[in-house]
């Protein structure tokens, strides 16, 4: 089954309104290949003049995270329909960021699921070990743990519904990239996952993104992997011509 590849960008806190709006042009105006996806996701700040920037390009613009309800008293919390009101088609929900920082929980990330899906939004669903998990041989059970709780109760018309990413914490931000033998067995482990919890060709159609240090010199190797089938960048996503690198990415032989 052929997925269309999906080369996201998660600016975390790093862009004011003004760089966002360069860094957008940028990657709006660059030369994207046909045949894949690209997601931008800016701070919130920036989403309005980050989608008046893309409007009329393919390139999609995303959020970082968001709340499960439409509206009411959740200070700090931004919602999936304020969201779609302000363009954008994906949400990034349980980056390792939130989940270790801010001390989301699974059953949290599964309402944010359930709450992005309710309102048409792509939820790209987060899940990764931390290096005293996998030193512990406890990679597979953590994987399992995230995308069962997280999927609770979700039911899925179709693959292009949801995105998975597989983000093992100790590669986030540190130029330590998964080897991309480490990367296939985790997403290989994740997709028969998938098959067991949904039909077949909607667990087959499922994107599985990879994140954790990707950079233009290490994507192609990345998305030479059978199941890995695009990329979720950080630091390299906040200078056009690496993160535009990235985009044209080659699959190496
Ligand atoms: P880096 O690409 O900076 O390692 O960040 C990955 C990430 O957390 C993307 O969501």
């Amino acid at each position: 089954m052929e997925r269309r590849p999906l080369l996201a960008g998660n600016w975390k806190m790093y862009t004011t309104i003004a760089e966002a709006e360069a860094l957008a042009g940028a990657v709006a105006r660059s030369a994207i290949p046909a045949d894949r996806d690209v997601m931008l996701a800016p701070p919130f700040t920036a989403l309005a003049a980050v989608g008046r920037v893309l409007a009329g390009s393919p390139v999609l613009l995303g959020a970082q995270n968001v709340c499960w309800e439409e509206k009411g008293a959740f200070t700090g919390e931004i919602s999936p329909a304020m969201l779609k009101d302000v363009g954008c088609r994906l949400a990034i929900i349980g980056h390792s960021e939130r989940r270790h920082i801010f001390g989301e929980t699974d059953a949290m990330i599964n309402k944010r699921v359930a709450g992005a899906l309710r309102f048409g939004l792509i939820p790209v669903l987060c899940i990764g070990e931390t290096l005293e998990e996998r030193e512990a041989a406890q990679t597979f059970a953590v994987l399992e743990r995230q995308l069962r709780k997280g999927l609770l109760g979700i039911t899925l018309a179709d693959g292009d519904q949801l995105v998975v990413a597989y983000e093992p914490v100790w590669a986030i931000g540190t130029g330590k990239t998964a080897t991309v033998e480490q990367a296939q067995e985790a997403h290989y482990f994740v997709r028969n996952l998938l098959v067991d919890m949904y039909e077949k060709n909607i667990a087959t159609q499922m994107r599985i993104l990879y994140g954790g240090s990707v950079n233009p010199g290490n994507v192609d190797a990345l998305m030479s992997q059978p199941d890995v089938d695009g990329a979720l960048v950080g630091g390299a996503a906040l200078k056009a011509d690496s993160f535009c690198s990235i985009i044209n990415f080659n699959k190496s032989a």
